[in-house]
């Protein structure tokens, strides 16, 4: 089997030539954004049409994601990427969520997340979002001063259904100021506690040769540096000893990039359910990932910013006071907090090799 090739120009290079369609689906799938590109998919095949996808337990972010809900998000998209690339391949896609029983909302479980068959269906539209798959990158580079403007986000909403998933979109320069003393203080209160600054340089490539040896997690490349100061940084600033020695210096300099992130959009975008089951973290992720395919064809880039909305208890103040800033009641909750705007595109981030989501 043909692992799905890093380009590092702009596109994922999509092998096919597989004869079980199961594969090809799958090299789609597994494109889909996950947090810290931790990836935490494990795929099982049934007979000769069936596919169960679980949580790898082993690829949670348990400091900075307690509560997995994260894992849910990137699952959902998953699902998108695997629904989309089943219809141009002319098949349906018949989703089962959650074959072997509903768990609470807290509980991961080792059981099936979706089970699906893919059934030949030659009548299935293909949806123009699928060519976007291989394209849509995370974009963590500077943004142009350029407002993204509200047709532009109502052609967004128009990209997934809503009536299940709220979306919230600003592009008021006050609220952007706003959201990047949010975004900043969170990522502070993220980086303060050692477990989770742990946890984010565990899946932090410093070397090349780092990125090498771990097709996942987050490098220089995609942190939005340019190759030069990658160069420097990466050689001569902020080496793994060195982040893990100091207190402050991975911090700050998170600090420092998130804030100027934020203030650079040309948009801010938030996604919300009415509770927070996990049927609607799928169906936020889903939506989540035809946001950012839609975002794509537009010519938009897109960048998460989630660490506000994070479940441990150190965020719980910041949140509920984001909450209200936001016009959210607290009986809802924002799934995914993201700017959009217009910048350079980005090398693709690394996936590794189908055999191993098979694998476990
Ligand atoms: C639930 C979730 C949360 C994320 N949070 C952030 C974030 O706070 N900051 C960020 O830069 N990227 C965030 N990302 C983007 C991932 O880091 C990104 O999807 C991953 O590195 C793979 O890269 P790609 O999106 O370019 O394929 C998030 C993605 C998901 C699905």
């Amino acid at each position: 089997m043909m692992p799905v090739q890093n380009t590092n120009v702009t596109g994922h290079a999509v092998t096919s030539g597989s004869e079980d369609v199961r594969e090809r689906v799958l090299r789609y799938a597994i494109l889909a954004p996950s947090p810290r590109n931790t990836q935490p998919w494990k795929i099982q095949f049934k007979g000769i049409e069936r596919i169960l996808v679980s949580i790898d337990h082993e690829r949670l972010l348990t400091a900075c994601d307690p509560k997995g809900r994260q894992a849910f998000l990137s699952t959902g998209a998953f699902l998108e990427n695997l629904d989309l690339a089943a219809r141009s391949f002319g098949y349906r896609a018949d989703i089962d969520l959650f074959p072997e029983g509903w768990p609470d909302a807290t509980a991961i479980p080792d059981t099936s997340i979706a089970r699906i068959d893919l059934i030949p269906n030659r009548s299935c539209d293909e949806d123009p979002l699928f060519l976007q798959i291989p394209v849509r990158h995370t974009n963590r580079r500077p943004f142009r001063k350029e407002e993204v403007s509200l047709s532009i986000a109502g052609q967004i909403t128009e990209s997934f259904d809503y009536t299940r998933v709220s979306f919230g979109f600003s592009n008021n320069r006050d609220l952007i100021a706003s959201l990047t003393d949010f975004s900043g203080d969170a990522m502070n209160i993220e980086l303060s506690d050692l477990k989770r600054k742990n946890e984010t340089l565990k899946y932090f490539r410093f070397t090349d040769q780092e990125a090498r040896e771990s097709p996942d997690g987050i490098g220089f490349a995609q942190s939005g540096y340019g190759r030069v100061s990658r160069f420097f940084i990466g050689n001569f600033f902020l080496s793994r000893d060195r982040a893990t020695s100091s207190q402050s210096l991975f911090l700050k300099n998170a600090v420092k990039k998130v804030r100027e992130q934020t203030a650079g959009a040309g948009g801010i975008g938030w996604l919300s359910t009415k509770s927070d089951h996990r049927i609607e973290q799928i169906r936020a992720g889903r939506a989540f990932q035809r946001i950012h395919l839609k975002a794509t064809s537009l010519g938009i880039s897109l960048q998460a910013i989630t660490q506000p909305l994070a479940d441990y208890p150190d965020m719980r103040d910041l949140r509920s006071r984001l909450y209200e800033h936001l016009g959210t009641p607290d009986t809802h909750t924002i799934q995914m907090l993201f700017r959009l705007g217009y910048a350079p595109p980005v090398p693709s981030s690394p996936r590794r090799d189908l055999d191993a989501f098979l694998a476990g």
